[in-house]
């Protein structure tokens, strides 16, 4: 397991935790990997009664590691560790909710979608970076994103790609409850304690149901955008957006 993915399991919580805060939690292949050996372990784990991601530090997570997309783009089939994270989390059957501070950018926010909570600070800041990047959607963001806030606002979000506050996030139903910063993953844990006193066997029913209609066109769509992401990743588009970051100034 990747040391920057932390997984503790205590009184039916499984906590996962993104930990690796020096580059505000981006997300590289070995991450991917242990995120994806986190849920299955609290997929199997009949303690685990519902399972809470959150960010070490001041942010949920900046994405996948943009140095990482320069590698994969020179060998695509490096790819798999992140079409298996996101399948995985497509399909957990337990209640997932997510605690969100700071930025949550790229996959950051796109996996937020896959969560039945998502509880954040007012001013921690969602981004969908991906055409910028020369790149599409993933994780089905761009089947989800529509259903759950509608046609027009999600193109704005997916296709400009503008930051937006978690206060906006909230408003148009991607956030369930906002708090103070500092305060999201105590306000999760609130949910989670509440949750792990419902009889489990109803609590899996009820997502199963809540999800089954949009289960096989979730499916599509991730195996579609993954097919096309890959594809983009070599072009010229992404690799400029890329080489900008990686070689940008640094702040101080
Ligand atoms: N991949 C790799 N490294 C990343 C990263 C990412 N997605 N996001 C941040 N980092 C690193 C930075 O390179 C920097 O490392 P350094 O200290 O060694 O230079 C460190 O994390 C801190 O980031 P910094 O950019 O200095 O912080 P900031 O507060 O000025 O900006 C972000 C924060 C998230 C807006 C900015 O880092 C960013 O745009 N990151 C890229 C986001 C992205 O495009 N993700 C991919 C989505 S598909």
């Amino acid at each position: 397991m990747s040391d920057f993915i932390q997984s503790e399991i205590t009184g039916g919580i499984q906590t996962i935790c993104l930990n690796r805060p020096s580059k505000k939690n981006a997300i590289t292949l070995d991450m991917y990997q242990a995120l994806s050996d986190s849920l299955n372990e609290g997929e199997s784990n009949s303690d685990v009664l519902v399972t809470v991601i959150y960010g070490a530090g001041h942010d949920f997570s900046s994405g996948n590691d943009v140095a990482e997309f320069v590698q994969i783009a020179q060998k695509p089939d490096k790819m798999s560790p992140i079409m298996v994270f996101l399948q995985t989390l497509s399909k957990y059957p337990k209640p997932l909710f997510a605690a969100v501070e700071g930025r949550a950018v790229g996959i950051g926010a796109t996996m937020l979608l896959h969560c039945d909570m998502v509880f954040s600070a007012k001013k921690s800041s969602l981004c969908f970076p991906f055409v910028k990047l020369g790149v599409v959607p993933e994780a089905a963001a761009s089947y989800l994103l529509p259903r759950l806030i509608g046609y027009q606002q999600a193109f704005e979000k997916l296709v400009l790609g503008e930051a937006f506050l978690a206060e906006e996030a909230y408003e148009i139903g991607m956030v369930n409850h906002l708090c103070e910063e500092g305060e999201a993953l105590s306000l999760t844990m609130t949910y989670a304690e509440k949750l792990a006193q419902l009889p489990p066997e109803a609590v899996a029913l009820s997502k199963g149901l809540l999800k089954k209609t949009q289960h096989e066109a979730v499916q599509k769509m991730l195996l579609r955008e993954g097919e096309i992401f890959k594809e983009r990743l070599q072009s010229k588009e992404a690799h400029t957006a890329f080489r900008a970051f990686l070689s940008r100034p640094k702040s101080n």
